[in-house]
């Protein structure tokens, strides 16, 4: 384990509240919520050492942390930037226009799939389904929905987070 990575001690308390959810030995079921308070704390993304340090908490092995944490598109494996935009391309949202509004994006922001604005503040990240197909084309930018998108209302979402003024969770 690294010796610079630790929780703070409220997200460790959530940890263990976590934790003791479930019966000795079972430990690995608190892995994708502590994922997520670890992927919150460190700065949005999991390094390897952040996910040893995970697999120590957690007494299990880091490769039962890596392959979880790379089965699932929510974790970030590298650095991103405050907002992670999540445009579905799935059928229904592809069929509603999601094409426009991904490439709006990338132009708009100049960055490529997976990849990060120049000032930091935006990654645009493709995602599959999100389950919210009725209003598609949709988004999700943190633990939010954005529906029925046009490129006004992508404008005015990338606006609002230039201003810090969008909630995340
Ligand atoms: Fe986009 Fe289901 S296809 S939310």
């Amino acid at each position: 384990m690294s010796e610079t990575i630790a929780f703070k001690p409220e997200s460790l308390a959530q940890v263990h509240k976590i934790m003791a959810r479930y019966p000795e030995g079972r430990q690995k079921s608190a892995l994708i919520p502590v994922l997520h308070i670890a992927q919150k704390e460190f700065d949005g993304w999991l390094s390897v050492p952040v996910m040893d340090y995970v697999a120590e908490l957690l007494s299990i092995t880091p490769i039962e942390v890596y392959e979880v944490a790379t089965f699932y598109t929510m974790f970030n494996m590298k650095p991103v930037g405050k907002y992670v935009l999540e445009v579905c391309r799935t059928g229904p949202c592809m069929l509603n226009g999601s094409d426009n509004i991904l490439s709006h994006i990338r132009t708009k922001l100049n960055i490529k799939d997976g990849g990060t604005s120049e000032d930091g503040l935006f990654t645009l990240k493709p995602a599959e389904c999100l389950g919210a197909c009725g209003y598609a084309p949709m988004m999700q930018l943190g633990k939010f929905f954005h529906e029925n998108l046009t490129i006004e209302k992508v404008d005015e979402i990338l606006e609002l987070c230039r201003q810090g003024a969008i909630a995340l969770d």
